[in-house]
């Protein structure tokens, strides 16, 4: 008998009750805007603030209306400006140098290795040409983080690191973006944490935070944020800093904190299921495990793997057989962007070269989410499914 699957890759896990619980609350007293608190009240979105700061050990935190939100202010920030070049991954989504192309400047692309992380003597070859690396870590892969670091300490580069997969990630026990010099996460429905749209941005750099918090449309009331820097730094920059209004309001402030709270147990339960698939694969003739350094914590809320040096027509089969028994496997080499499967010659609004062996990679890369509505028997079916498909075709 041939087994199929029939659950759903896009179906992440209800709101929890204490978190609806929260949003009944702020909907009943109707105090949404984050600005608007009534008296000696703190307000959902200031004390989201004030906790992500704490678990992720940064001084400040401004929480806002998307991570492509946070990316763009971000990069405005540090002070990136109209026709400046900055660097970026070949391997990411089109957030990255959407957010990028938002503020006028140009995506310089670096390209992606094996390990599906930014290719970092390609980074260091191109270090003179940017002041600025937005650093995508792409799917939850998380590069040598000293090594790049160092790469661009030393050619002067401010990184900002795009942690819409690696919330909760960390590189030696160092909390995923708390390298660079600001970090910035999504909180959209298929990230870690589920606001339907949200983002958080994280530094320890006082004039950073006091641009971030007056660009997200703070007006003067800076001082109702309990995770950003005192009113004697916004003093010096608030009559040259822009409001673009992006704010997050206090209903997804309230859903947001208790998920915030449950973070580890949730990946850790991300992990069982990863590694319950990453098992079943290992060892499936043609195929490419994504190997895990050692120094990364990971969150395995999506898995990839390699058909590298296959024929196009040979990935698409296996991806026709596989979504036939109810698998749904997504490829970064199809040549035209389909859903969030684009690639950086799709985005012809910034110039690139052609990277031969980024595109030999980028034309093997299968990707499949794992949402934790999955159980862990799902887990092992899947894995017999494309083990089986991969193999049929491989032997053909
Ligand atoms: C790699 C990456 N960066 C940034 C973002 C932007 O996040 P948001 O959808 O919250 O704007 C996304 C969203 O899909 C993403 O996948």
């Amino acid at each position: 008998m041939t087994e199929t699957f029939s659950g759903s890759f896009t179906q992440q896990e209800p709101i929890p009750d204490e978190a609806i619980e929260a949003a009944l609350a702020v909907l009943r007293h109707g105090r949404l805007h984050r600005y608007n608190l009534a008296k000696g009240e703190l307000g959902e979105t200031a004390l989201l603030e004030q906790e992500f700061a704490a678990q992720t050990g940064a001084r400040y935190c401004l929480a806002v209306a998307s991570g492509g939100y946070a990316l763009a202010t971000a990069l405005r920030a540090v002070g990136v400006r109209p026709g400046d070049a900055v660097l970026t991954n070949a391997f990411t989504l089109a957030p990255v140098p959407g957010a990028i192309a938002s503020v006028g400047a140009r995506p310089v692309f670096v390209g992606v290795t094996e390990s599906l992380t930014i290719d970092l003597d390609d980074l260091e070859a191109k270090a003179g040409t940017a002041r600025v690396l937005m650093l995508s870590h792409m799917r939850g892969h998380l590069c040598d983080m000293d090594r790049l670091m160092q790469i661009c300490d030393d050619a002067g580069i401010t990184v900002i690191e795009d942690c819409a997969h690696t919330m909760g990630a960390a590189w030696n026990g160092v909390p995923s973006g708390r390298q660079g010099a600001v970090g910035c996460y999504s909180c959209q429905t298929y990230k870690h944490v589920n606001s339907g749209e949200g983002g958080l941005l994280v530094t320890d750099d006082e004039e950073i935070a006091a641009r971030a918090v007056m660009m997200s449309g703070s007006y003067m009331l800076y001082e109702r944020h309990l995770a950003a820097p005192g009113p004697e730094v916004f003093e010096r920059i608030k009559y040259h800093t822009p409001n673009i209004s992006g704010r997050m309001d206090n209903l997804r402030a309230a859903i947001l904190r208790p998920q915030l709270r449950a973070l580890d147990a949730q990946v850790a339960r991300w992990n069982e299921r990863y590694q319950r698939i990453e098992a079943g694969l290992r060892g499936t003739p043609g195929l490419t495990v994504i190997e895990r350094p050692e120094a990364e914590t990971y969150v395995g809320s999506s898995i990839q793997f390699l058909l590298l040096d296959w024929a196009a027509d040979k990935v698409q089969e296996v991806l026709r057989r596989c979504i036939a028994r109810g698998v749904e496997l997504k490829w970064f080499g199809t040549p035209e962007p389909v859903g969030f499967t684009s690639r950086y010659d799709s985005w012809r609004y910034a110039e690139s070269a052609p990277m031969p062996a980024s595109d030999r990679v980028l034309a093997g890369i299968v990707d499949m989410r794992v949402p934790l509505t999955f159980s862990l028997e799902d887990c092992d079916l899947i894995a017999r499914i494309i083990r089986a498909e991969v193999g049929a075709v491989h032997q053909s």
